[in-house]
């Protein structure tokens, strides 16, 4: 495993972390067994990912709940990332929610505690002081944002400077390329790339659209026919499912998986510290921690941005996944 200095913090964190979204076994994920769960966790830990990415959302902390039962005894050993919900911007309320993450998690302190999306009804400042609050208080270590773009971002850096962005980027979703990384590398933000596979799309599993559960497909790549979407946009299917026969041919040419080469070719991005990668099985865990030893050539790198160009420009500037631009929580 390599590990990342995680700037604005005196912690050392592992190239790849683990998402735990996917342990809340929702409708995005379908169900999920706990004992799998912990296994999985503790597959990653023997791999050397010492950092662990959850929210109170995910099954309304049921996510957390198990990986605090999994990482019992082993706290000291691990960064734990966690975030509060949107709902849960006033003052009174982010205490609550992490003294209550803090019981699920069932630890004294959380390394890195984030908005998960801005509340554009509550002040910065209001949110802002709850969390130096909760720092001075010794709750948690590090402050961090997701899902900040280049407005909130720097209205947020007038009040204090947030260590982490956490945001959605992989080979087949590179909004954030156009502005609101740019910004992060220039003010040392670190950037904590989520949903790296598309969630779960590129693994080689799907061939074709139709193959693609409802859960899965929510997201802007597919028609806003498809059940659960909310975005009302086209989708881009055919350049999605052209550019993933691409990276399957590339990645069979190297000898490697296409989930190695989408995790290897994030981490040759300047201003990526980690990438957060789901994972639900030990094996996922063994083969996707694995990357952090990989590099790949500029040539490889190149190629890959060429190949996934199309998905980019289909899907445009708008780095929500899953709203249209007219609604997009992201400005
Ligand atoms: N801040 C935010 O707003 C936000 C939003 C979304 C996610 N996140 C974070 O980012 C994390 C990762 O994103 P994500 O969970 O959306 O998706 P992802 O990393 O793009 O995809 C993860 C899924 O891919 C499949 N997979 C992983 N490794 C594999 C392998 N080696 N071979 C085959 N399949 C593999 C697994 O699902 P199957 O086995 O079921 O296919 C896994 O659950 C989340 O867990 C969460 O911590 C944050």
């Amino acid at each position: 495993m390599r590990y990342a200095h995680l700037p604005g913090t005196d912690r050392n964190v592992s190239v790849i972390a683990m998402g735990c979204w996917a342990l809340a076994g929702d409708q995005t994920w379908g169900p999920q067994d706990e004992a799998e769960s912990i296994a999985t966790i503790h597959a990653a830990l023997d791999a050397g990912i010492n950092f662990f990415d959850t929210a109170e959302l995910y099954g309304a902390g049921l996510a957390e709940e198990v990986l605090g039962k999994a990482l019992y005894g082993q706290r000291e050993k691990v960064f734990i990332a966690s975030k509060f919900n949107w709902e849960n911007a006033r003052y009174e309320k982010v205490i609550l929610s992490c003294e209550a993450s803090l019981r699920r998690l069932r630890s004294d302190v959380i390394d890195l505690y984030q908005i998960h999306w801005a509340n554009w009804e509550v002040p910065f400042e209001e949110t802002w002081s709850a969390l130096e609050e909760l720092k001075r208080q010794g709750k948690i270590r590090a402050i961090g944002v997701c899902n900040f773009g280049v407005k909130d971002l720097s209205a947020i850096l007038s009040l204090g400077k947030p260590v982490t962005n956490q945001l959605p980027y992989g080979l087949l979703f590179r909004a954030i390329e156009y502005d609101i990384l740019p910004l992060c590398r220039e003010k040392h933000i670190g950037v904590l790339c989520y949903s790296p596979l598309t969630i779960g799309l590129l693994t080689g599993k799907y061939k074709a659209p139709d193959e693609v559960p409802p859960g899965r497909a929510r997201t802007r790549h597919f028609s806003c026919s498809r059940p659960l979407t909310r975005h009302g946009e086209p989708g881009c299917e055919a350049e999605t499912f052209a550019a993933i026969r691409e990276i399957e041919k590339v990645a069979e040419q190297l000898g490697l998986t296409v989930v190695q080469l989408a995790l290897a070719w994030l981490l040759a991005q300047q201003g990526v510290t980690s990438v957060v990668n789901g994972m639900r099985r030990p094996s996922q865990a063994r083969e996707n921690a694995a990357v952090a030893d990989l590099t790949l050539s500029p040539e490889v790198v190149e190629q890959l941005r060429k190949i996934t160009d199309p998905v980019k420009e289909k899907l445009g500037p708008n780095p929500d996944m899953w709203e249209g631009s007219a609604r997009s929580r992201f400005r």
